[in-house]
Order: C-alpha cells, then sequence, then structure tokens
C-alpha cells in the first residue's frame, strides 16, 4: 500500500488501496450517548494508520431525520449535529491527512429527505419554483399510481400527494427521488461536489450511482425471470426505473469536476448491476466514476471457481487502466465473516487474504478486519425502520451494532452503563481482564469471572452486574467485596 498521490508509474492513490467504510454511529462513541461520532473517529485514527487504511469512507454525515440513517438528506453541505460539526470533519480530515489517509464522504443524489427544503417548496404548490426538482405525474385515470413500479420495500413507488399529483420515491415515502430531467438539479450537485472538493474530501462514494434518471416516459417494468436481487426485485426487473443510458452523462460531467482538483478526486459508485459489463458502463471510456462496487462479487458463495469467474469477467470488461473494487461486507448486504464464512476463523482469514491481494481496490467494512460476524438483533431493538416491517425484507441492523474495542464495560465503544444504539456483539471468550493484588478477572460471554487467589478481602472488579454463584460458604459476599479465596461468576449488568 502506498500513500503517495501518485503512484512512480503515474497511478492514482486508489490502485492497490485499502478503504475502509466506517458507520460512523457504531465505531466510537466520544460523549458516552450511545452513538458513534466523528468525535470518536478522530480519537482513534492510529489505529486505521496502524491497520494500514488508505482511505475511510465515512457513513452518511450530513444532517437528516433519520428515516433511513443518514441517506435521506436534509442538507447537503452540513454535518449531522449528533454525529458533530463541520469544524470535526475539517479536523478529521485534517488529522487524517498527516496519517497518510484520505476522508470520502457518503453523498445520495438519487432522492432526498422529505424534509430537505427543496421538497418542502416542491410540495407547497404545483407552481413551485422547486417542483421540478422531483418526479410529480398524475394517477391513471382510474386514480391508479401512474406505474407499477415498487419501491424497495415492496410496496408502490408513488405516494399520493395533496398538491393534486404523486411523487415518486424508489425508497421511502419520505426519500423522494429527484428529478434529473432538470437542468438545475445537476447544477445543484456540482455545487455541491465542489463545496466538499474545496474542504479536502478526497471523494465520494455516490448512493444507488445507477439511479438518477428514470425513464422520460415512465413506462411499466416487465415481470422479474430471474431471483437475482441486482436484476430487480418483488416480481419486476429494473428496466425503467434506474440504469437509464442518460445517468452516464452526470458522471462524464462529474468526473470533469472531480479532475479539476489535484489529487483528482475520486468517485466511488455503489453500482448495483448484475454483470462485468452493465459494471464497465459506469467506468465509461475511463471518464465517468473511477471505481464502481463489485456485488456479483460480494453476493457470490465463498467458492473459488465462481470468484476466480467474476474476477477474471470483471477484469475483461473494464476499459484499459481501470480499477477493480472487491468487497465482501456492508451496511446492506452483511459481514462475509458471516456469509461467506459461517464464523470460522480460518475462512475468514482466507477470504482477508483474498480481498487483501486482488487487483485493484479493496474495501473493508468495520469489524471486517476482527472477523466480526452479524449480530442477531431482537426485533424489539432493531432501528432500521426502513426494514423492519417488511416481510422477507433484509435485516440490515445485524451488521450496523457497534465495533467490540476490548472487553471492558461498554466494550472500548461506549461507556460503562451506557446503552449502545444497537446492542454489541457477544464479547469474545475467555478474555482476561486483568491480575490484580491476586485477583484474576476474566470475561466469559456475558459473564465475568473474579477470582480472589489471596488470603485478604479484596475488591470486586469494576465490571457491575448481578452475583451469579459464589464458591463461598458464608452465603453472598458483602457488596463489592471478596472474600478470601473466594471466586465469584458476576452477570455483566
Ligand atoms: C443504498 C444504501 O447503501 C442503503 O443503505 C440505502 O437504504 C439506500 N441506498 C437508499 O439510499
Amino acid at each position: 500500500m502506498s500513500h503517495a498521490q501518485v503512484s512512480e508509474s503515474g497511478t492514482p492513490w486508489w490502485h492497490g488501496a485499502v478503504v475502509y467504510q466506517l458507520y460512523v454511529r457504531s465505531w466510537r462513541d466520544s460523549n458516552d450517548d450511545g452513538y458513534g461520532d466523528l468525535r470518536g473517529i478522530i480519537d482513534r485514527l492510529d489505529y486505521l494508520a496502524w491497520l494500514g487504511a488508505d482511505a475511510i469512507w465515512l457513513s452518511p454525515t450530513m444532517p437528516s431525520p433519520d428515516d433511513d440513517w443518514g441517506y435521506d438528506v436534509s442538507d447537503y453541505t452540513g454535518v449531522h449535529p449528533e454525529l458533530g460539526t463541520l469544524a470535526d470533519l475539517d479536523e478529521l480530515i485534517a488529522q487524517a491527512g498527516r496519517r497518510g489517509m484520505r476522508v470520502l464522504l457518503d453523498l445520495v443524489p438519487n432522492h432526498t429527505s422529505s424534509e430537505h427544503p427543496w421538497f418542502a417548496d416542491a410540495a407547497s404548490s404545483r407552481q413551485a419554483a422547486h417542483r421540478s426538482y422531483y418526479v410529480w405525474a398524475d394517477g391513471r385515470p382510474d386514480g391508479c399510481p401512474p406505474n407499477n413500479w415498487l419501491d424497495f420495500t415492496g410496496h408502490p413507488a408513488w405516494q399520493w400527494h395533496d398538491s393534486g399529483q404523486y411523487y415518486l420515491h424508489n425508497f421511502l415515502s419520505r426519500q423522494p427521488d429527484l428529478n434529473w430531467w432538470e437542468p438545475a438539479v445537476h447544477a445543484e450537485f456540482a455545487r455541491i461536489l465542489e463545496f466538499w472538493f474545496e474542504r479536502g474530501v478526497a471523494g465520494f462514494r455516490i448512493d444507488v450511482a445507477n439511479g438518477l434518471y428514470k425513464d422520460a416516459e415512465l413506462r411499466d417494468n416487465p415481470p422479474l425471470d430471474s431471483g437475482n436481487p441486482l436484476e430487480g426485485a418483488w416480481g419486476l426487473r429494473f428496466v425503467y426505473n434506474n440504469n437509464r443510458p442518460e445517468t452516464h452523462g452526470v458522471y462524464r460531467n462529474w468526473r470533469k469536476i472531480a479532475e479539476s482538483y489535484f489529487p483528482e478526486r475520486l468517485l466511488l459508485g455503489e453500482t448495483w448491476v448484475p454483470d462485468a459489463q452493465r459494471l464497465a458502463a459506469y467506468y465509461g471510456d475511463n471518464d465517468e466514476l473511477q471505481l464502481g462496487f463489485n456485488f456479483p462479487f460480494a453476493f457470490s458463495g465463498f467458492q473459488p471457481a465462481r470468484l476466480a469467474a467474476i474476477v477474471e469477467q470483471t477484469l475483461a470488461a473494464l476499459p484499459p487502466g481501470a480499477c477493480p473494487v472487491w468487497m465482501g461486507s456492508n451496511h446492506d448486504l452483511g459481514r462475509f465473516p458471516s456469509r461467506w464464512c459461517g464464523g470460522d476463523e480460518r475462512k475468514i482469514r482466507l477470504a482477508l487474504l483474498v480481498l487483501a491481494t486482488l487487483p485493484g481496490t479493496s474495501v473493508l467494512y468495520y469489524g471486517d478486519e476482527i472477523g466480526m460476524t452479524d449480530v442477531d438483533v431482537p426485533a424489539a431493538l432493531r432501528r432500521d425502520h426502513a426494514t423492519l416491517d417488511v416481510e422477507g425484507g433484509a435485516d440490515r441492523d445485524r451488521a450496523r451494532t457497534p465495533m467490540p474495542w476490548d472487553g471492558s464495560p461498554g466494550s472500548g465503544f461506549t461507556g460503562p452503563g451506557v446503552t449502545p444504539w444497537l446492542p454489541m456483539a457477544d464479547p469474545p471468550v475467555s478474555e482476561n481482564l486483568a491480575v490484580t493484588e491476586g485477583v484474576w478477572s476474566y470475561r466469559t460471554g456475558s459473564l465475568v469471572v473474579a477470582a480472589n487467589f489471596t488470603d485478604q478481602l479484596a475488591s470486586l472488579p469494576q465490571e457491575a452486574g448481578e452475583v451469579l454463584l459464589s464458591t463461598s460458604a458464608k452465603g453472598a459476599p458483602s457488596p463489592g467485596m471478596l472474600r478470601p479465596w473466594e471466586g465469584v461468576i458476576i452477570k455483566l449488568a
């Protein structure tokens, strides 16, 4: 891995780089509110540098009502107050830069939040200045939605609005789709790109990169005749609601903006397409996105022949000089240590080796590096509104749980006694906590064992919780104390 801006051969920094996807709310909580934040990242940048990350992609950082945890933006040039401030982000970029690491932000150009001022205005009347920023359409003569498109939860992608028309939402109804046929939308996003590039942001991961334009005639999608989630969903093939040819023009324009900076800024697309040809199309003639995620690779099983075929097809399809991207986990798909490896440490290590050594860019999801597996989040604790009520829909919370840093209370993610926003993964079995003045304590699962190897009274370790069992014949120990040669098992609070 090289931290140089451009290598000796003139190739840009992302060739051979490791990009670390960091789900901000789950990485490190600096203010003990149970949510990770930007300050928490600043405090742990040395860890990322030690790990060898060349760049950090931050999950959405912009202000948002969080119907879809930041993928519903209400202000494209701000920072979500729960995560920090613009000054924090500036400091993060500067401090990462000092360690040779770049910062990528998540950009959501397919839709906004319904709380974005553009939509508030657009919805105020059919004559509103921003009306054309969104996709509005009349119903059919019988009043039904304009076509058969479904949103990602399987419900109609059209929301009736009091202003007398439907508006389009390919995701939640509180995520109205932008209308990319409107030139003013292009101008807005050019300004947004420049705003962040000027601040030193090294590039963007582009959400729903194959979305943006929709069929001008809003034609019905045809039936789906494949089980491949990249071809379509809910029985309909993605033909007219995404992957439209006009979208490529957006990236040709953005690429020119990206190349007008030094070092060149990076456009990494969430290219949700089923094959190497359609992925390569988003690289254009090396004049659109510099990188596009390879979902067929991530969705394939952990089978060498299948993976090798996808790698070969991808390398053959990309334009000369282009760089492929490999990843196994993300905040939507779940974690490869579970999906590919069934939690088997030998397989996880093997998968990491492959990911790190294939030619191109590898994107690690936070926790991949410690073999973190999906967490079974009980329904009552789930936080992903977007999938909570969807029968058969993926549970995305399973791969968004807090990073366990150590065996301390709060697992190093948050403070002792703080309830994290999603439950922690179980701590590793039999982790030594400490031997203090003859008292040996260690953790096993959610239990702590404390054993007093001395003839003296001793204090229990800081771990608070219910004493389940004591070896003392004298009954329960005095609170917070161990009798000489007493051992206890404590259930963590
Ligand atoms: C893809 C993002 O990764 C996902 O989390 C989000 O729900 C949708 N795009 C909508 O923005």
